[in-house]
């Protein structure tokens, strides 16, 4: 049984305050979470509730932790933390809006993560374990994200990610080693090529090179790739959060990229060039957040070159939006940010609609990041085999990969790295 529900307020990896929550069992169990903020937010994520006036230059979140101490502790106090749908469909009702505009998502998340978190620390399980039971030996493959643009840098690239997936290995310490020597291949290349500038790094650790063209940063990947001594293609695959939304014009219903204007079909034309030209087997967000007709147009050509399409600011981890993309065919994945849409169960309800529609559920972290590695639990627990969180750079995106070290040692010959196979559309 749940015997205390505690917010407080700590900082996330932009000096954001953000909401942190503690939830304690009479069996001792104690868990803890915090919420994470996105920049480059969907038009239908959770509302996070945040202070008006101007302390924390606006951002705080005194009242999202008073919520947690005055609403929403008396209602779980009492309630057994194992009930995990339970208790998420009652912060749902507690808050009665569909966006949780009223408790906040932030709160919500939090709280709803920490519930979990105590439930497994009561049984003595790891997350993981507790989420995943004896299934739980895949490690999922990582997208990094080691180029840097759109709404995440200070630079000209329209898209907003550009990652290597080390597909080429058989644990995922090894890809973590070929992804730490790309990425100090890939410093020393655009040091060379731009000088020191350009390899201050981003939100999310990735460098922010004063790079124009999007083929430029695919291209120092595939450069960087090969200096380290890995084959592009074949070791080392990319993978592109093109994050189209932030560069539409919806009035004029054009795409600014690299400086021209086109519409959804020159857009998509575009995207298939560059699928023909570099090996990228994943491309989250091509086109506008509401063109799911869209997206069912680029998910055919992708899926011809045995390229994922993922959903991110689509779906914002939403069940109904997931039921519409599945529908029409709007993509060949999803990402998952428990954060968008509240709670737990919600985001279970997510990866589990997608796998049994034959799509690939990718865990992500948000470019506002604290050291929580309830993520990387999520990744190995649901069995996902697929994880976005960062470039190995920057301590709240290591704590994810550090987790995932950790718990590739636990399970010991357990242990399973899926590798390219898990890249492939329609592919149980
Ligand atoms: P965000 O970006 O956390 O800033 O929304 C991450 C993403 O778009 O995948
Ligand atoms: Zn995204």
């Amino acid at each position: 049984r749940i015997i205390d529900v505690r917010g407080r307020m700590i900082l996330d990896s932009r000096g954001d305050p953000t909401v942190e929550a503690e939830v304690v069992t009479e069996g001792g169990g104690v868990g803890r979470a915090a919420a994470p903020a996105g920049a480059s937010r969907g038009r239908h994520e959770a509302v996070e509730l945040r202070d008006e006036g101007r302390a924390w230059a606006g951002r705080g979140v005194e009242r999202a932790v008073n919520v947690i101490n005055s609403v929403i502790a008396p209602a779980l106090i009492g309630l057994d933390s194992r009930k995990q749908r339970e208790i998420d469909a009652l912060l749902c009702k507690l808050d009665g809006t569909h966006e949780k505009r009223i408790l906040g998502g932030n709160s919500i998340v939090a709280v709803s993560l920490a519930v979990a978190k105590a439930a497994a620390a009561t049984a003595g399980l790891p997350l993981y374990r507790y989420l995943g039971g004896p299934g739980a030996y895949v490690m999922p493959v990582p997208l990094l994200n080691i180029i840097n643009g759109g709404a995440h840098a200070g630079n000209e690239l329209s898209f907003q990610e550009f990652m290597i997936v080390p597909v080429g290995a058989d644990s995922f310490r090894e890809a973590m080693r070929i992804a730490v020597e790309v990425y100090k291949a890939l410093r020393r290349l655009l040091i060379e090529k731009y000088g020191k500038m350009a390899v201050n790094v981003g939100d999310e650790g990735g460098f922010a090179p004063p790079m124009r063209e999007n083929r430029e940063a695919l291209s120092a990947l595939v450069d960087a790739t090969k200096r380290a001594g890995y084959e592009p293609g074949v070791d080392v695959v990319y993978a592109l959060d093109v994050a189209a939304s932030q560069f539409y014009n919806e009035e004029r219903g054009v795409y600014i990229v690299d400086g021209k204007e086109l519409d959804r079909e020159k857009m998509i034309e575009y995207l298939v060039s560059i699928l023909d030209e570099f090996p990228v087997r994943s491309v989250e967000d091509p086109l506008y957040e509401e063109d799911f007709e869209g997206f069912a147009v680029f998910t055919r050509e992708a899926s011809k070159r045995g390229v994922l399409v993922v959903g991110d600011d689509l779906y914002t981890t939403n069940p109904e939006r997931l039921e519409r993309g599945i529908r029409v065919g709007a993509t060949t994945a999803v990402l998952v940010k428990v954060n968008q849409i509240g709670t737990l169960t919600e985001a279970l309800e997510v990866v589990n609609m997608a796998h049994r529609a034959g799509m690939r559920a990718i865990i992500s972290h948000r470019s506002g990041e604290t050291e929580d590695t309830t993520i990387a639990h999520l990744a190995v627990g649901l069995g996902t085999g697929l994880i976005k969180t960062g470039a190995p750079a920057r301590g709240e995106r290591t704590a994810k990969y550090n987790e995932l070290l950790r718990i590739e040692e636990e399970l010991g010959g357990e242990a399973f790295y899926p590798g390219e196979t898990v890249l492939r559309p329609g592919e149980p």
